[in-house]
């Protein structure tokens, strides 16, 4: 199988999570989540996880029914308590709380507790700027990252995405992990023997390695930019694990690895009323000539093209929505494939 229609995938998706279990309008949102994330090209955190997480739900770690609910509130904030379900459905209420309450305060901040591992940040950041707001979503993870000084992993490569809206629809996004590199590319790399550059990884004396081979036993990732990527590191742990009460560093349980224990982890969201601080049209006009300026910018040799955060991506989602289809990696129609044996529900 190499590619498949976005609209099948995202039946499959439904049917399959309703099959173990969750309601409707829960699957739909999970699926959804799912699927623009492979539309937008991140093939790595879309439904490619799917069998993953549905063996969590059936090995206890995922409460497919769980309704997350609030724990704390004020005017411009909330605390909610994931109450274990699937990191989709506890995040995208997330934000729908947090739009819907800086829809009357200007800015607020929504934390969430219990949750587990919720894809791609950009999704989220997302659901912001379709309400013409500055999104901003975050989430800890297992620690996965090793830090400046350290000789072993003591943090997750806690993801971060913004998003801007634009008049067009399309907003200036950003959706990163905050490592040097994905894990998957050290993985890759390992598979084919070949080394990775300098900044990657260290081995488990903390020297600085090219040699992926004992990755993730012998050498670990490192922050992307140094200390700049811990510290940004430390301050996504502070919003979405310190501050929320969800698992903090070490608390925080291999969401993939220990399908039966709860993930644990935490996420935050913010949102900003654009309008209410300045006039829509003025804003829309300033997001513009920011564009422009941005794209215009003298190009270095060999440039085509300056693209702003989130430009490719949209690329692939209208390309993958033209089509009606998604080019699949080798891994997710194996796991897509794999799911669907079990279930007995067909892909196309
Ligand atoms: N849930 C979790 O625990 C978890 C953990 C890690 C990563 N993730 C997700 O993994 C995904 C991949 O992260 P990553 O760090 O590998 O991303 P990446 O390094 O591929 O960077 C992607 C981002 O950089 C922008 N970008 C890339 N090249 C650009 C260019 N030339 N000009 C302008 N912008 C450019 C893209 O538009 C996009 O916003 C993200 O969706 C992230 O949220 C999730």
């Amino acid at each position: 199988m190499k590619r498949v229609s976005v609209g099948k995938l995202y039946e499959f998706a439904c049917k399959a999570l309703m099959h173990y279990g969750m309601n409707a309008g829960d699957a739909e949102v999970t699926a959804r989540t799912l699927v623009t994330t492979d539309t937008f090209g991140v093939l790595s955190h879309g439904t490619k996880n799917l069998c993953q997480y549905i063996q969590k739900i059936q090995a206890g770690g995922i409460d497919p029914k769980a309704k997350p609910a609030i724990l704390r509130e004020g005017p411009a904030w909330a605390i909610l308590d994931g109450k274990r379900a699937m990191g989709m459905v506890s995040a995208c209420r997330g934000m729908a709380l947090a739009v819907e309450k800086a829809r009357k305060t200007g800015i607020a901040y929504v934390g969430v507790r219990n949750s587990c591992h919720f894809g791609a940040a950009g999704y989220y950041a997302n659901l912001a700027a379709a309400q013409g707001m500055i999104g901003i979503a975050m989430s800890n993870a297992d620690p996965n990252m090793a830090i400046p000084g350290s000789r072993d992993v003591a943090i997750g490569n806690n993801p971060f995405s913004f998003a801007v809206p634009v008049r067009s629809g399309e907003s200036i996004f950003l959706d990163i992990a905050l490592s040097n590199v994905a894990a998957l590319k050290v993985v890759m790399a390992k598979e084919r023997g070949e080394q990775v550059p300098l900044g990657w990884l260290i081995d488990d004396q903390g020297v600085p390695t090219t040699d992926p081979s004992g990755f993730p036993h012998d050498s670990h990732l490192l922050p992307m930019a140094a200390h700049k990527g811990y510290g940004l590191a430390v301050m996504v742990e502070s919003l979405a694990g310190l501050l929320t009460g969800a698992g903090m560093l070490g608390e925080v349980s291999s969401w993939n690895l220990n399908l039966a224990s709860p993930n644990n982890a935490g996420h935050a969201f913010i949102a900003i009323d654009c309008a209410q601080m300045m006039p829509p049209e003025r804003f829309g006009d300033r997001v513009e000539q920011m564009a422009r300026e941005l794209h215009d910018a003298p190009k270095g040799q060999g440039t085509e093209k300056i693209f702003l955060p989130g430009e490719m991506e949209w690329a692939k989602r209208r390309k993958a929505l033209e089509e009606d289809a998604i080019e699949l990696t080798q891994a997710m129609a194996d796991s897509l494939i794999k799911l669907s044996g079990m279930c007995g529900i067909p892909l196309e």
